[in-house]
């Protein structure tokens, strides 16, 4: 059975702060520490009036209509955050209620959950949809799975330099227009305390062990899907979407990967004669020095055409959006997936048929690698994207209005701030109910 994406949104955050421009003159940094080090431009954030409910009901709300579905037609509402406000009721709850507010019908006989797992739970939740549909358990319905979040840090923290917001929502279904998912996955997981958030809004980082544990879990996660039957030949790939806390992350993270992905292979071969062969372990008695000739090859073959075009091919392409946006933690991976496919659209690369490989990450940690085939609707589904006319629309804050609308976000402020936009055919944010819950209206 051939089940994937049917369709996609995207919905950004409809605030900007310009990182080289204006956060780091303020913070007294140099600016290529953004633009170069990290590869990020802008943060994406969320006006008074927006979280997570809003960004997911709002994605929600425009795919649906596009695909012409209706609730009826939705077996599931799967959310993936870890950006929640409610240790009990979902938000897929909330974005139920909202699109009720729109559409004909209603998501009574819809299953509805939550799923964490840091970031890479918005590749479970698509997962779970999978697995659903395949079970035969959907009778002829869509699972609606949206990643929302944001991605705040407390102030002065290293890491509010990758601070972002806003979701991805996605149908899953049989025959699907974008990609289908195939069958072998690759998990890396281990028990780890780089990045959490114990009962608290803004994350506990170690952010350069975070790193570290990042790239581990990667190379765990591709030996398991490689044994699994997966084919990790970077032939094989015309894509390769990583989970992009920042750009430098996958910058790091892809030259491991094709370092790993060339062993053993005619890549390696012809590549001994300018830069050797790859250190093996057994050939070095003190793993330290096995490590420095891995650093080494690494380091050289970074230089390489072979890897410089490949890089250029596969993986330059999915960073586009991220660089404007930040990080969306459970978002992230899939906002990759779709520049790497928007910019294929705009380049006319013909994909139908192609592979994309699709590198998931989550803190705490865990790493996910699967792969995916492009369908043939995958030109129609991309062409109707309005993503650079979100991203083209958004305020730009100076840094004080900055610092306000940070503690606008923040749960332990009470800070009232008047919205920079003014929302129009958008759900927002309303207030309070008199059990604590949030409350949301459509704006016409
Ligand atoms: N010109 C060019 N490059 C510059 C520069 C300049 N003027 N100034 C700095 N740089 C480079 C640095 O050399 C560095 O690059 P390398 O790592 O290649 O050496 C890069 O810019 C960043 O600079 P710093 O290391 O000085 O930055 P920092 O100390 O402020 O911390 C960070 C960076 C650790 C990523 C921090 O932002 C952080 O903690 N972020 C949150 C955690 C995170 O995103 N971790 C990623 C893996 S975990 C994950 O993926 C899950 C998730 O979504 C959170």
């Amino acid at each position: 059975m051939n089940v994937g994406i049917d369709g996609i949104e995207i919905r950004t955050g409809r605030l900007k702060l310009d990182l080289p421009g204006t956060f780091a003159p303020a913070k007294g940094e140099d600016p290529g520490k953004y633009t170069k080090g990290l590869g990020l431009h802008v943060s994406a954030l969320p006006d008074a009036y927006e979280d997570i409910v809003t960004m997911a009901a709002n994605a929600s709300r425009r795919l649906l209509e596009r695909k012409n579905v209706s609730p009826a037609d939705i077996g599931r509402i799967d959310v993936a955050t870890e950006s929640a406000f409610d240790n009990s009721k979902p938000v897929s709850t909330y974005v139920a209620g909202c699109l009720e507010q729109v559409f004909d019908g209603d998501f009574t006989h819809a299953n509805k959950g939550e799923r964490k797992f840091a970031c890479v739970s918005g590749t479970q939740v698509l997962d779970d949809a999978f697995n659903w549909v395949r079970a035969g358990r959907s009778r002829g319905r869509a699972a609606l799975v949206v990643a929302t979040d944001t991605a705040l840090y407390a102030r002065d923290d290293p890491g509010e330099a990758t601070q972002g917001a806003g979701a991805v929502a996605m149908l899953v279904d049989r025959d699907p227009d974008l990609v289908s998912f195939g069958d072998a996955q690759g998990i890396g997981s281990v028990d780890e305390t780089d990045f959490l958030k114990p009962n608290q809004q803004f994350p506990s980082v170690d952010g350069k062990r975070s790193m570290q544990v990042y790239l581990a879990r990667m190379r765990e996660a591709l030996q398991d899907f490689a044994r699994n039957g997966g084919d990790i030949h970077p032939d094989t790939f015309s894509l390769v979407p990583f989970h992009t806390p920042f750009p430098g992350m996958v910058r790091k993270a892809a030259a491991l990967g094709f370092r790993h992905s060339i062993r053993d292979t005619s890549v390696e071969d012809r590549l001994a004669d300018q830069i050797g062969r790859q250190p093996r372990p057994e050939a070095f008695d003190d793993h330290e020095a096995y490590l420095d000739g891995i650093k080494s090859y690494t380091d050289e073959l970074r230089q390489t055409t072979t890897y410089e075009e490949w890089y250029e091919r596969t993986v330059e392409p999915t960073l586009d959006i991220a660089r404007e946006v930040g990080n969306w933690y459970s978002g992230s991976v899939h906002v990759a997936r779709t520049a790497g496919l928007k910019h294929a659209f705009e380049t006319d690369r013909a994909l139908t048929g192609k592979n994309l490989l699709v590198a998931s990450y989550g803190s705490g940690a865990q790493a996910e690698i699967h792969a995916e085939t492009v369908q043939p609707g995958w030109r129609d589904e991309i062409a109707q994207l309005n993503i650079d006319e979100q991203l083209d629309r958004r305020y730009d804050l100076t840094f004080e209005e900055y610092e306000a609308i940070h503690d606008v976000h923040n749960h332990d402020e009470t800070t009232d701030l008047e919205p920079f936009t003014t929302p129009t055919e958008e759900f927002v944010f309303d207030g309070w109910g008199r059990m604590g819950e949030r409350k949301y209206t459509y704006v016409e």
